[in-house]
């Protein structure tokens, strides 16, 4: 299988845990966008489920679909959340943000019923931190915050656009990836960069996901 073959199959597994009537949080990434485009075919034959994008691309593909998206202001409960992944530890614990949505992708996640997350092979691990940790941060604090996460042992790198500028989130913030080398602690390191003033949000999802779906070779692997 391909690593996009598996990302399909992850993707049509997960949409079998949506039910009609749904209110259902979209994840973004290449991995949710084929999630995506299954929700939209099932719309297309008539079931109703209403979209919570997580970031400006999926509301744009959302929206060409014809998925009923809404905001936050509109719904009280949003019954499942799924999402890809960056990494994925045995305990489930992820690290998110390769496509700089982490922010309300935390947010739709942590107001959701449960979290199901879909990824290629290539993304369990074993220990998180091969991929650099996504820290997004107020601009003004971003020259400050520097330092700051070197001292806490990484390397890290304010992520650009293609066109060399600074990369920008949806919520107009900038985005440290940090090498921390493979990460012992993850609940400590995301419990210190909580409480960093100027840091919005960090990409260490502990505690989200309900249940991970994995593309393998031999099928999707289901970790609950
Ligand atoms: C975006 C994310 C994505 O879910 C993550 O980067 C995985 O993306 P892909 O499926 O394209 O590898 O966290 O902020």
């Amino acid at each position: 299988m391909t690593e996009d073959e598996q990302k399909q199959a992850a993707a049509e597994k997960a949409v079998e845990y949506i039910k009609d009537g749904m209110v259902v949080g979209l994840g973004t990434g290449s991995c949710a966008a084929k999630m995506v485009d299954l929700v939209g075919a099932m719309v297309a034959k008539g079931l109703k489920i209403t979209g919570v994008p997580t970031s400006e691309a999926t509301t744009a593909q959302a929206r060409s679909l014809g998925i009923p998206v809404v905001g936050l202001d509109e719904v009280n409960v949003i019954d499942l959340t799924i999402d890809g992944t960056d990494e994925v530890d045995p305990q489930g614990r992820l690290i998110k943000g390769g496509g700089g949505a982490h922010l309300r992708e935390k947010i739709v996640a942590s107001l959701s019923d449960r979290m199901v997350v879909i990824a290629e092979a290539k993304k369990k691990v074993a220990q998180l931190g091969a991929f650099k940790l996504p820290v997004e941060v107020i601009r003004f604090a971003a020259p400050a915050l520097q330092p700051r996460l070197e001292a806490l042992g990484s390397t890290p790198t304010l992520r650009l656009a293609k066109d060399g500028t600074p990369f920008t989130t949806d919520e107009g913030n900038y985005i440290y990836d940090c090498d921390f080398g493979k990460i012992d602690e993850p609940e400590d390191l995301a419990l210190t960069l909580s409480t960093m003033p100027g840091v919005v949000e960090h990409g260490l999802f502990i505690g989200f996901a309900d249940i991970v779906l994995i593309g393998t070779d031999a099928g999707v692997e289901v970790i609950e």
